[in-house]
């Protein structure tokens, strides 16, 4: 679908699947690599090209596999190796790709390294991690201080996040080499890219402050670890910044990160303004040749349908089709392609530090797909087997979109061009031939394109206006 020199994720659609929640394959509720096997199928209808899994490291799960004790094994409710590797080989059968989330910023606290480290101030170890005397004001990411006390060596040690998640010195060379081993480890398998947790603060300067320049020394370093893979390993970073020139610097001169997500942009709102300003402001920060990346939902985050859309299908549509529609990559996060609603999570329930289980869902296959899911199921939306048997679901508009996109030169490789539009309408143009338009608004508008309408968030094909919420792709004449 790419020309030649275009990588394979360039205008490509890419899948984030939440292992735990995504298909089980043994009924112990929770969601393995090989139910996962199992769905491929799925998501080859659906017309993916790449599937980016939440972390699949063994894990105390304090933090859901955000907390690594082994960077070279599989986390044994999710499977073996061996599952990782046939999960590897049938995607690729199908032209799947498959990206894993590496967690460098810190480990578990069980981790040996972590282990050996805070075992006396002599270890060899000792320095991989961030340890000091004395306990600054520096706030970790959910709640409290970020410097936790270590009774036998008298010291204190620095975690941006859980107290379990202490943070790497990654001023060290040894830190830098095994991440080195690590990532070949997982390339050698047929990985094929990686999706890089909080890269943005990887690297601390001792005591504790972010060290900007060094993260992108080992962004440069990674990059050219990855380029020397044929085809080149796919490096995207959660670069959680706000600012979009500061997200552009993780592409460096092209010898960075090859995507950089873009958090503004999910952030924006569905609104027309911000929207097409963000999306005009990336365009504009980014290297010459690099590609931006569009996301709206995350594991981290409220579902976009009930964060942006006030779990109303028809604003779920328009989204959707700005999402699939922008020049780069784009990646659906499981259960988007439905409009699957944040889930409510009752007291009892809760499993995760920091309230984020009501975006981690189980998928809902069919009514009778999940025994004693680990996480509620939520029941708001249509299931997969009856949205994939109805033209008029939000999952089957999701498919016509991306196969409207794979089969559109314009919609893989065309630039993004702003159009003139009325108030709360967003327009633009891809390449020489297809434009898009979302009226975001309550009202009716006038349609700002002259052409063919391909395709209609309403199902509709009407060439002079727009319903409320309502958008199209048009062949432009
Ligand atoms: C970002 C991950 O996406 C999130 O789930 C996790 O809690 C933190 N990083 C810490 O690793
Ligand atoms: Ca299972």
């Amino acid at each position: 679908m790419t020309s030649p020199q275009q990588p394979w994720w360039s205008g490509g659609v890419l899948y984030q699947a939440y292992p735990r929640s995504f298909a089980d394959s043994n009924d112990d509720g929770i969601g393995d690599l090989a139910g996962l096997r199992g769905r491929l199928e799925y998501l080859d209808w659906l017309g993916v090209d790449g599937i980016w899994l939440n972390p699949t490291f063994p894990s105390p799960n304090r933090d859901w596999g955000y907390d690594v004790s082994d960077y070279f094994g599989v986390q044994p409710d999710l499977g073996t190796l061996e599952d990782l590797d046939a999960l590897i080989a049938a995607a690729g059968e199908l032209g799947i790709r498959i990206l894993l989330d590496l967690v460098p910023a810190h480990t578990s606290d069980q981790h040996e390294w972590f282990v050996e480290s805070r075992s006396s101030r002599e270890s060899p170890r000792r320095r991989w991690y961030i340890w000091s005397d004395e306990a600054d004001e520096q706030e970790s990411a959910f709640g409290g201080g970020a410097w936790a006390y270590d009774e036998r060596t008298r010291q204190y040690y620095h975690h941006l996040f859980l107290p379990e998640q202490p943070d790497l010195n990654w001023m060290l060379p040894d830190v830098r080499d095994v991440f080195d081993e690590i990532l070949r480890f997982w390339f050698d398998r047929g990985v094929a890219g990686l999706r890089i947790d909080v890269v943005h603060e990887l690297v601390k300067d001792p005591p504790s402050r972010p060290n900007r320049p060094e993260v992108h020394n080992v962004l440069r370093r990674w990059r050219s670890l990855a380029d020397g893979y044929e085809p080149e390993r796919l490096l995207v970073g959660e670069t959680w910044v706000m600012d979009v020139d500061e997200l552009a610097s993780f592409y460096g001169r092209n010898d960075e990160l090859q995507l950089a997500f873009n958090f503004p942009f999910m952030f924006a709102g569905l609104d027309a303004t911000a929207l097409a300003g963000v999306v005009e402001r990336t365009d504009a920060a980014l290297p010459d040749g690099a590609l931006p990346v569009w996301a709206l939902s995350n594991h981290d985050v409220v579902r976009f349908p009930t964060r942006m859309c006030d779990e109303d299908d028809a604003k779920v549509r328009s989204a959707l089709l700005a999402l699939l529609t922008l020049r780069g990559t784009s990646f659906l996060y499981y259960g988007d392609e439905l409009g699957m609603r944040q889930v409510a999570i009752s007291p009892d329930r809760v499993r995760d530090v920091h309230a984020r289980d009501g975006a981690r869902t189980p998928m809902p296959w069919s009514d009778a797909e999940w025994r004693d899911p680990w996480l509620p199921l939520g029941g708001k939306v249509a299931t997969v087997a009856s949205q994939r048997g109805d033209p008029g679901s939000v999952l089957s508009f999701c498919r016509d979109v991306i196969a409207l996109r794979r089969a559109r030169v314009d919609l893989v490789s065309g630039g993004y061009t702003p159009l003139d539009s009325p108030t709360g309408v967003w327009t633009w143009r891809r390449g020489g031939a297809t434009g898009i338009a979302l009226n975001l608004t309550d009202s009716e508008a006038a349609m700002p394109l002259e052409g063919e309408v391909l395709l209609s968030t309403k199902g509709r094909n009407d060439p002079s206006r727009l319903e409320p919420w309502e958008g199209v792709v048009v062949a432009l004449t």
